[in-house]
């Protein structure tokens, strides 16, 4: 969470800061501020709430400075204010620092700093560090910076800047992300790449323990001890345009839009010329490996979990593989039973979120062998686990995850089939029919896409309800867990999936007249028993909105209404059930004027715990 910009060169400092904390807004949005070096002072500017209310502040005050850094927070320690808002100063204003992550030993320091006479100003757990480069600072920037360090515990990533060296800009890494970009004559700072990606492809992703003292016209990368590591430039190969709206109102809608595509990228190049068998490049697995591999858990948080429980499906049906799935907050509390004969296989859009790269880092201490399926290259979990794959989504900028989920799913599909393969679970017959259809979806949900009006419509009819239910059984019920969460994160109704067989064990209690339900029934081998529950609930007067396969003439004798999806094999129906799912959230959202891209509370990486 937060989002963290810092600019080195020749430019006004303030247009890149302002325009790459709006590239990161998804990462936090309480408050915003800025901090650059006008010489005689630092200019600090502040405000609580969205970036805009700092550029208004902004308006009539922009400082000249060319050097600068900037912050827009996700509060976690001290409420959303302009007081608490990052950039944070020591006592003499010669230091300012910008902070992602949480100073875990923050309350001692604190304390100690307060009896030696510094004065605070906020609440937060980063207005420590500013006093302590006051404390440390002798001279040399890079040598106080690495005395802090050595004095705080917790994540970070930091931005420091200095009114004593106003040629250079340091910042460190710990569990947070943080990138830096390489320009002519000018350098960048950012949390994230589409911070940057429009002033350079060029960049040094710090790792772990790592320190960089950037200038103008020069990086250097060292380490805790001060010894120059041998750093490469990584290349980012996405463009520009892919991190903008390109004409839709929001991130969401054309991340939604954009799924066939990147469906159709993260399938490429896996799948043989004629169609016969999968190819894992990424992997070098045979027969041996899988045979001793006597556990597979799948950990991961919010939708990149719910693709796990459809992974799960998919490897035990295909492969024949017991697997667990796990939420990776509670995974590392439970002392999980995890050894040298265990998989765990963590899925991660961002690659960043706290609780699975620290549930990755556990199961490797243990011995396990470790997978990552991440969206985002050389992110923290791409760059920990043994073996990575990725799924070619491109930048996701919404909050509610969307083509992240399709192509999570696409990727667990063929790593199953791939474990099948392997092990011979699967004829070939199957396998090929299997791929035949796997290579219609992306067509496929296309056509899903082209039909929206009935969606809006019943975005409008029941938008402004309270409770929406969600029920499926099988992988239905997977695809109903995402399908609420995604109401929920976006339009803050109360939405809950239950699997149907569960619902005369309680939840029926709550479906009285009008409550909307929404029923997946794509499921062949428990349809009848689907079927027996929406009868349930229609007895319960619940207005009954079904999502089916085409072809499905049952389901339309009982319900109100029916959104057909493509027809495909049943195991690869959930690529096209949640898509009418993520556009009925998208269309409450609006219908109640929420703000889609940016709910309330949340924000995109999730990097403290
Ligand atoms: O980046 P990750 O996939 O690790 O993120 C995990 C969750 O925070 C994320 O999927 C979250 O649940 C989404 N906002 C839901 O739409």
């Amino acid at each position: 969470m937060c989002g963290i910009v810092g600019y080195i060169g020749d430019q006004k400092a303030v247009k890149f800061l302002i325009d790459g904390l709006s590239k990161l807004e998804y990462r936090g949005y309480d408050s915003a501020g800025i901090a650059v070096d006008c010489g005689e002072e630092i200019f600090i500017e502040k405000a609580v709430g969205r970036l805009d209310a700092l550029k208004d502040k902004l308006k009539d005050n922009e400082p000249a400075g060319v050097i600068g850094i900037g912050h827009t927070r996700w509060a976690t320690h001290g409420r959303p204010s302009d007081r608490n808002a990052h950039p944070h100063s020591d006592c003499t204003g010669n230091f300012v620092v910008v902070h992602n992550g949480i100073i875990e030993n923050y309350m001692a320091l604190k304390e100690g700093l307060i009896s030696r006479g510094h004065k605070f100003l906020s609440e937060t757990d980063t207005e420590v560090v500013a006093h302590l480069i006051e404390e440390e600072y002798k001279g040399d920037f890079v040598a106080a910076v690495r005395s802090v360090l050595k004095k705080i515990e917790g994540s970070y990533s930091l931005v420091f800047m200095s009114r004593k060296d106003p040629d250079v800009l340091i910042c460190a890494k710990q569990d947070n992300p943080l990138v830096v970009g390489l320009g002519e004559g000018e350098n960048f700072i950012a949390s994230d790449i589409p911070a940057i990606i429009s002033k350079t492809r060029k960049t040094y992703i710090l790792n772990d323990g790592e320190i960089a003292i950037v200038k103008k016209n020069s990086v250097e990368i060292i380490d805790r001890q001060g010894n120059a590591t041998d750093k490469k430039i990584f290349n980012v190969s996405w463009n520009a345009e892919a991190a903008e709206k390109g004409g839709y109102e929001h991130f969401m809608l054309k991340e939604i839009n954009e799924q066939p595509k990147a469906v159709r990228d993260t399938m490429s190049k896996r799948i043989a010329k004629d169609g016969s068998a999968i190819t894992m490049d990424e992997l070098n697995w045979d027969e041996k490996f899988l045979d001793e591999i006597n556990k597979i858990y799948i950990v991961a948080c919010g939708t990149a979990y719910h693709a796990g429980l459809v992974g799960k499906f998919y490897i035990e049906k295909l492969a024949r593989k017991l697997v667990e799935v796990d939420l990776a907050s509670e995974y590392r509390y439970r002392d999980p039973i995890v050894d040298e004969k265990t998989l765990v296989m963590v899925i991660s859009q961002s690659g960043e979120t706290s609780d699975t790269l620290a549930a990755l880092k556990e199961s490797k201490r243990r011995g396990a062998k470790t997978l990552a399926i991440t969206n985002v290259v050389g992110s923290s979990i791409a760059r920990e686990a043994d073996q990575v794959i990725h799924t070619w989504a491109g930048p996701e900028i919404a909050v509610a995850s969307t083509k992240a989920y399709t192509t999570q799913l696409i990727l667990m599909f063929m790593l199953a089939l791939y474990m099948a393969q392997i092990r011979k679970t699967v004829s070939q017959e199957r396998e090929r029919e299997l791929i035949d259809m796997l290579k219609k979806i992306p067509a496929q949900i296309s056509e899903t896409l082209s039909d929206v009006d009935p969606i809006k419509t019943f975005a409008r009819k029941y938008g402004f309800n309270e409770d929406v239910f969600y029920i499926g059984r099988s992988l239905d019920y997977s695809v109903a867990l995402e399908g609420a969460l995604k109401l929920k994160e976006i339009s803050y109704i109360h939405a809950e999936a239950y699997a149907s067989g569960e619902l005369k064990h309680g939840t029926l209690a709550l479906i009285v007249e009008g409550v909307p339900v929404i029923a997946l029934a794509t499921q062949k081998s428990v349809y009848e028993k689907t079927l027996s529950n929406i009868k349930e609930v229609k007895a319960r007067d619940a207005v009954v909105i079904g999502i089916a396969a085409a072809g499905d003439t049952e389901l339309e004798k009982y319900l109100d209404h029916v959104i057909f999806v493509p027809e495909t094999d049943e195991l690869l129906i959930p690529l096209l059930t949640v898509v009418p799912l993520q556009l009925l959230a998208y269309y409450a959202a609006i219908t109640r004027g929420c703000d889609v891209d940016k709910p309330r509370n949340l924000a995109k990486s999730v990097t403290v715990e």
